[in-house]
């Protein structure tokens, strides 16, 4: 396989400073190296650009809209780019908004290429907000209402066309904080949500034979990985800590399982924000669980 990095230094979408250093934590914690060691022909092809975080408070319900826009394009640029190259585009990002970008430009890919997209959403938050609904004003609370058309028309149409995807093509595993007006949307639209009191009630295992029922060889398999998914005594490197995650070995049975899939098609990892973690550990159990992801396990080398 050839997967192409793609680095996206911003915090814009955030309600804290620092997920704007997330790409270089995960290249000192070593991205390279450890997808190379997987027989993975890399290339790193470094940072996308964009508007500095201007900081301010939101306005008519979003922070920071057009700053999130012009992210966002280039996100979906540069992932669609790596895509129409043949490499699996791994983003490192950034917040979580990009999620966006992203997913944009892999629906893009699929619906070119007669693929199905199946999106696996690892996240302690729904983001499902609208601005509306919103407590925050942060987009990173809104990515995946946008991409199924609920949202400013310059997100949702970020390629042109909306929406970008069906309720029924993502699942959500990990959530465990929902805002209140999100839950009813949540419901309204159907949303298929495995919560932590599902995983602690039927065990990761079967969360993720569900969640990945139905992948076959035509299925593009999409990890959106916010490193807020896990449980913030084992990372604590990221904004928007919620309690009660997943422990190591659920996430990286998680990952393990998505590899033996064989259909892991393009990969975000977002949110860590080095500047809320200690010795860059969170950038290396992220790094540590997306070598699980391209394969890595005990017996097998
Ligand atoms: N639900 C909260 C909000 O809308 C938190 C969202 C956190 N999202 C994230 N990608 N970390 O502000
Ligand atoms: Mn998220
Ligand atoms: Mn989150
Ligand atoms: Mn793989």
């Amino acid at each position: 396989t050839r997967v192409a990095l793609i680095g996206a230094p911003t915090d814009i979408g955030a309600g804290h400073r620092g997920a704007s250093m997330g790409p270089e934590a995960l290249r000192v914690a070593g991205i390279v190296q450890a997808l190379r060691a997987r027989g993975l022909d890399v290339f790193d092809t470094g940072n996308i650009g964009g508007p500095l975080n201007p900081w301010l408070p939101p306005v008519d319900g979003y922070r920071h809209l057009d700053e999130v826009v012009a992210w966002n394009r280039a996100t979906m640029d540069a992932v669609g780019a790596a895509l129409a190259s043949d490499r699996l585009p791994i983003l490192l990002g950034g917040d979580h908004s990009l999620g966006l970008g992203s997913i944009t430009a892999v629906a893009r890919h699929c619906r070119q290429n007669g693929r199905t997209l199946r999106v696996l959403w690892l996240d302690a938050h729904a983001d499902f907000n609208t601005s509306e609904l919103t407590p925050s004003g942060n987009v990173h609370g809104m990515p995946v209402a946008c991409l199924f058309g609920i949202g400013p028309r310059a997100l949702t149409h970020l390629s042109g066309e909306a929406p970008m995807l069906l309720p029924d093509q993502i699942r959500q595993i990990g959530v465990r904080s929902v805002d209140e007006g999100e839950r009813r949307l949540v419901r309204e639209v159907g949303l298929d949500i495995y919560d932590m009191r599902y995983i602690d009630e039927i065990g990761i295992r079967q969360v993720m034979t569900q969640a990945l029922y139905g992948v076959d060889e035509d299925t593009h398999l999409h990890v959106s990985f916010d490193v807020d998914f896990l449980d913030p005594a084992i990372a604590p490197g990221v904004g928007t800590t919620v309690s009660g995650g997943p422990n190591y070995r659920e996430a990286q049975l998680v990952m393990e399982m998505i590899a033996d899939s064989g259909r892991l098609g393009s990969l975000d990892i977002v949110e860590l924000n080095p500047a809320f973690d200690l010795h860059n550990k969170t950038a290396q159990l992220a790094v540590d669980l997306v070598e699980s992801l391209f394969g890595k396990s005990t017996l097998m080398r």
